[in-house]
């Protein structure tokens, strides 16, 4: 068997054009342009090839950017100023401060002081105790991007074995909730998880968030399974240069039935859903209706 392979580029590309549209309709109809605030704090590579790809889909989406960057030595004091100011203003919607924080800020402060209605990294408690309440909610957009990508290949995952390797509260816990609330059975596992290839084995939809190069090896899905690998692991490549590899071996292909690739995977997805994100937050800040996209 060869896994068919999941264009998550493609589909969320898809995506995003529905939202664009969906923002040209607030627009025409309300007078609204929904602001992103993206917030870096230092000079992290891989947080700044991040914050470029979301500041530029949020313009190409139609949205307001707000940028701001500070320097690495910014005080937890100055950060917490920056994310009131941006609370109090009414032109920005959403405010996304990006991890990880350099060691002299407490990061969970910072999330706590993003107001939860603006929250669209859906990391305030508020948000976290919504969605585990199965209320609605700002939903984190990596987790909220491995469920759709996961539904073009299941019109329904209710009933299905979903098992969840990682517990980050970035993508692990998250996603556990989001299959939940579509009626799956969820196994949360992890380093500490025995037997872990047999657990693996037993998913109908694996979801592979480890940060461990090509973890998961053929041998631990089931034949025919759809995976989901949120990795993004930078290593050694051929003649000296580095490449993007996931958490699941490349072989895994030969074993499952459906994959998603990386790059070009559950990471577009992950931008098109924070966009998603900010269009719901500023409909919910105005009152207005979901978006129906
Ligand atoms: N760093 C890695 N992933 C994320 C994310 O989804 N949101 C934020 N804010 N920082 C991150």
């Amino acid at each position: 068997m060869t896994a068919r392979i999941i264009d998550g580029k493609a589909e969320a590309a898809v995506l995003r054009g529905k939202i664009a549209a969906a923002v040209a309709q607030l627009k025409a109809a309300h007078g609204v342009t929904p602001g992103l605030a993206v917030v870096l704090v230092g000079q992290n590579p891989a947080s700044e090839v991040y914050v470029k790809s979301k500041s530029k889909a949020v313009v190409e989406a139609g949205m307001r950017p707000f940028d701001h960057k500070l320097p690495e030595t910014t005080s937890e004091t100055d950060l917490l100023a920056l994310i009131a100011k941006l609370n109090a203003d009414s032109a920005v919607n959403g405010v996304l401060v990006q991890l990880p924080l350099p060691p002299q800020i407490d990061s969970a402060k910072v999330i706590a002081a993003i107001d939860p209605n603006k929250d669209v990294d859906g990391f305030h408690p508020v948000n976290v105790g919504r969605l585990s309440s199965g209320l609605p909610s700002l939903v984190p957009c990596t987790p909220f991007g491995c469920v759709l990508l996961a539904k073009t290949v299941h019109s329904s995952l209710a009933g299905m074995e979903a098992v969840v390797v990682g517990r980050s509260n970035i993508v692990g816990k998250p996603v556990a909730q989001l299959l939940l609330a579509e009626n799956a059975t969820v196994t949360i596992a992890h380093s500490r998880t025995k037997d872990l290839p047999s657990v693996c084995r037993r998913a109908d939809i694996l979801v592979a968030a480890i940060g461990k190069p090509e973890m998961v090896q053929p041998d631990w899905i089931k034949p025919g399974a759809t995976v989901i690998d949120v990795g993004i692991n930078r290593v050694a490549g051929e003649g000296g240069k580095s490449k993007i590899v996931g958490d699941v071996s490349a072989n895994a292909a030969q074993v499952a039935g459906v994959l998603t690739p990386v790059p070009g995977g559950v990471g577009p997805m992950t931008i098109a859903c924070l966009i998603l994100n900010t269009l719901r937050a500023a409909c919910m800040q105005r009152g207005l209706p979901e978006p129906k996209i």
